[in-house]
């Protein structure tokens, strides 16, 4: 955490986000599954969502947020030093993302590393940059939450596929005065709740086999009502210890940029904080769920609308398979 006695802070220098030309609307989906455009609209707020195109891997994704995120901030790739890749779709196990992105971008400078927190994954990157960034390690990072999701979605489980889309949202962190930037953030996790949301297949547990593919444990699994019951209390909690921490309430704060999961849990956590919807941004409707992408991406659109601007106090809040759940509270 920040506070007065730090010699340094890490503000967000420069926002971008990029999301897939290709549209998958729910009318797509109503001719292959068993599934209404009224029941998703009402139940989760989705209408269409980005897919990736075939040869669009995670890291080009990312590069097209890097680029936008760079020009925001006046920056080159090898102004960084580092680069924090949050994803839970790689190009591949490893090397990291991260790696293949500083290769691609030339940021000769750059250490480079992913890291794994689902839907929370920016919310804990952005802890961690901060940390390098305070500590002196490091004056500038790349964080990106950057996801294609579309390749671990089994288009035959309407619980899931229609939920998800792919996108990338990224922000370059540099050093700045104690007391702009982040002033807080609040990690938490509960790994009893791991088999909610989970892709059971392919990784030391359960290498893929021909009988595992054939079962589809390649694909995500979810039981999105055990999650829904948890998502509201944990990120009006998260939101409320950010603030508390930060002896600020919530009527100090400009913006709030929620993860977005469904329109329900985002209504829920607005009307508990008592922050009107004015003050916030919803972008499922267009995109669905984007996992760790999704407040980078929300960022980047509430910047390029005008909804933010320098010196406000924006709230972030995300929760997500793990469980792993957070909010951050950042002085744009
Ligand atoms: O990103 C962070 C982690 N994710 C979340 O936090 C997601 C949290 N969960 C949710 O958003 C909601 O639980 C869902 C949107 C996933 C589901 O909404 P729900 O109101 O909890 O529905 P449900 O899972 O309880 O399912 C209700 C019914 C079921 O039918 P039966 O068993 O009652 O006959 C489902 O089979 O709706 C059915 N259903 C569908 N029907 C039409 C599930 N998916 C669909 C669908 N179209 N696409």
């Amino acid at each position: 955490m920040t506070g007065p006695q730090q010699l340094r802070g890490a503000r967000f220098a420069g926002i971008g986000y990029y999301v897939p030309d290709v549209v998958l609307t729910n009318a797509d989906f109503e001719k292959t599954l068993d599934t209404t455009d009224e029941w998703i609209v009402s139940r989760t707020g989705i209408r269409e969502r980005r897919i990736a195109r075939p040869d669009q891997a995670t890291s080009d994704l990312a590069i097209e947020a890097t680029n936008r995120a760079l020009a925001d901030a006046g920056l080159t790739p090898k102004d960084i030093d580092i680069i924090l890749v949050a994803t839970a779709t790689p190009d591949m196990p490893f090397p990291s993302t991260a790696c293949l992105i500083q290769h691609r971008i030339g940021a000769t400078q750059a250490a480079a590393f992913d890291i794994t927190a689902a839907c929370s994954g920016f919310i804990y990157g952005v802890t961690i940059a901060q940390s390098l960034i305070v500590s002196g390690k490091a004056r500038r990072i790349l964080v990106l939450g950057v996801e294609t999701l579309s390749r671990i979605m089994d288009y035959e489980d309407r619980a899931t596929c229609v939920l998800f889309g792919d996108g990338a949202g990224a922000v370059v962190m540099e050093a700045c005065e104690p007391g702009d930037g982040v002033l807080g953030s609040y990690l938490r996790s509960d790994g009893s709740f791991a088999e909610l949301l989970y892709l059971p297949g392919g990784g030391s547990r359960r290498p893929l086999t021909e009988e595992r593919l054939r079962n589809r444990e390649q694909y995500v699994k979810m039981k999105g009502d055990g999650l829904f019951k948890y998502a509201v209390k944990a990120m009006v909690g998260a939101a409320m210890e950010v603030l508390r921490e930060a002896g600020l309430t919530t009527a100090d704060i400009d913006f709030v940029v929620p993860h977005q999961a469904n329109i329900r849990i985002i209504d829920g956590v607005l009307s508990r904080l008592h922050v009107p919807p004015e003050k916030s941004i919803i972008n499922i409707d267009r995109i669905g769920n984007t996992s760790s992408a999704s407040i980078p991406i929300a960022l980047g659109e509430a910047k390029e609308k005008g909804l933010i601007k320098r010196g406000d106090r924006i709230l972030m809040v995300a929760f997500g398979g793990g469980l792993t759940w957070g909010a951050l509270l950042l002085k744009y």
